[in-house]
């Protein structure tokens, strides 16, 4: 099996790209990834010497790239996005350029090979922000900020070209992911970072919002499901039924490092920010997916690995970030009151 993974220098795609190294052994992985802000070759650095495994920097809007890296394939995993929300909110043109106009370049190209399998990495924010209730695969699509418009656009795209020309199109809608190599603007990396820094941790609002947390290895085992036993043309959710408003998150981190809870900063709300995120999963869990563990178990998991790898995220939250804490932070009502 060839499987090229778009943005599989990013959080998600890396751990999948490991997943898939490991799991598979006779399967050879290739990775094409722009390297933007978010993309980090370092996140691949235990994988480079493998000889299954070859990188290309590049983006997926550039059609005479793809139209090398995509024939040989025998699958596609899309996963290069750009994904934070609050970035969205001061500028999405980047959004909808990889989201839509990416995707329909790759899926151009697949049309001239329609043996090649595609899957669409998407996000349960396309469903809106639920009051109650949970959504399935056929609820409507409800997309309330930049980020999530953009990637029901791609959702909307792929499943266009199964329509219309037969293509083997699949899309993951998950929950919101947490462990490993995630890129510390993200409420989870940011706060344990944070809180190693020994700096506060900046709550959006009353902290009573929801998402449903689910460990990035389980998506990413939950990814590869779909991809040998998914039914073409289907959306399959992926949630873990963790549930929590973001302040029970906070304390569990701020336990986890042994913290008091006056770290906690309660600062300006995210503008038009989703109260809830709620999946139902039945269809995944008829493939025979299932988490692998518990939430606690899973955050102390994460917990211990940016403590034990702080060159990984001390470059990061370096140079150009600062600047943006300032800005989305040290700027923010409630984060120096
Ligand atoms: P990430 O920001 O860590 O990684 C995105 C990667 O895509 C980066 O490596 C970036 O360099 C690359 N990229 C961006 N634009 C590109 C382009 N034009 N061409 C090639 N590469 C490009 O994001 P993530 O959290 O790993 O998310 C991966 C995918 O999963 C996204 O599609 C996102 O919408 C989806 N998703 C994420 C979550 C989550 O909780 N993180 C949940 C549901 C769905
Ligand atoms: O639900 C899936 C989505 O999860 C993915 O599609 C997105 O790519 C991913 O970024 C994530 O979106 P969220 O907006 O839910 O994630 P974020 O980590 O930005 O925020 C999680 C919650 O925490 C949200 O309710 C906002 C809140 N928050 C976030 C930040 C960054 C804070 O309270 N303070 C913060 O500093």
């Amino acid at each position: 099996m060839n499987v090229l993974v778009t943005g599989g220098a990013g959080f998600i795609g890396s751990n999948f790209v490991r997943l898939l190294l490991h799991q598979r052994p006779d399967w050879r992985v290739t990775v094409l990834d722009k390297l933007t802000y978010a993309g980090n070759p370092a996140n691949l650095d235990d994988l480079k010497t493998s000889s299954r495994f070859t990188f290309y920097k590049g983006d997926i809007c550039d059609g005479s790239l793809m139209e090398k890296l995509i024939p040989p394939q025998d699958a596609v995993v899309n996963f290069a996005a750009e994904t934070h929300v609050d970035r969205s909110l001061t500028g999405a043109d980047d959004f909808l350029r990889t989201a839509v106009l990416g995707t329909n370049t790759m899926l151009e190209i697949i049309q001239r090979h329609p043996a090649i399998r595609y899957i669409q990495i998407s996000t349960d924010e396309v469903y809106g922000s639920l009051e109650e209730g949970s959504a399935t695969e056929a609820s409507p699509l409800v997309p309330r900020n930049p980020y999530s418009a953009s990637k029901a656009g791609g959702d909307l795209l792929a499943l266009s070209y199964k329509e219309s020309f037969g293509l083997d199109v699949l899309i993951t809608r998950s929950s919101n992911n947490f462990g490993p190599y995630q890129y510390p603007e993200k409420v989870m990396p940011l706060f344990i970072t944070n809180l190693l820094e020994g700096k506060p941790v900046p709550l959006y609002g009353d902290g009573l919002n929801i998402r449903d947390w689910l460990f990035v290895e389980d998506n990413c085992h939950a990814i590869l499901t779909v991809l040998e036993h998914g039914a073409s043309g289907h959306i399959y959710n992926i949630g873990a039924g963790n549930e929590m408003p973001n302040i029970t998150v906070t304390k569990m981190i701020l336990e986890a490092l042994n913290q008091p809870e006056s770290m906690i900063r309660m600062v300006e709300d995210r503008p038009g920010h989703d109260r809830r995120y709620s999946l139902v999963s039945d269809k995944m869990r008829l493939l025979g997916w299932k988490p692998e563990a518990a939430f606690r178990d899973q955050l102390e998991a994460t917990v211990a690995w940016y403590r034990e790898n702080p060159v990984w995220w001390e470059s990061l939250k370096s140079g150009a970030f600062k600047e943006y804490y300032r800005k989305m932070y040290e700027e923010r009502k409630g984060y120096y009151e």
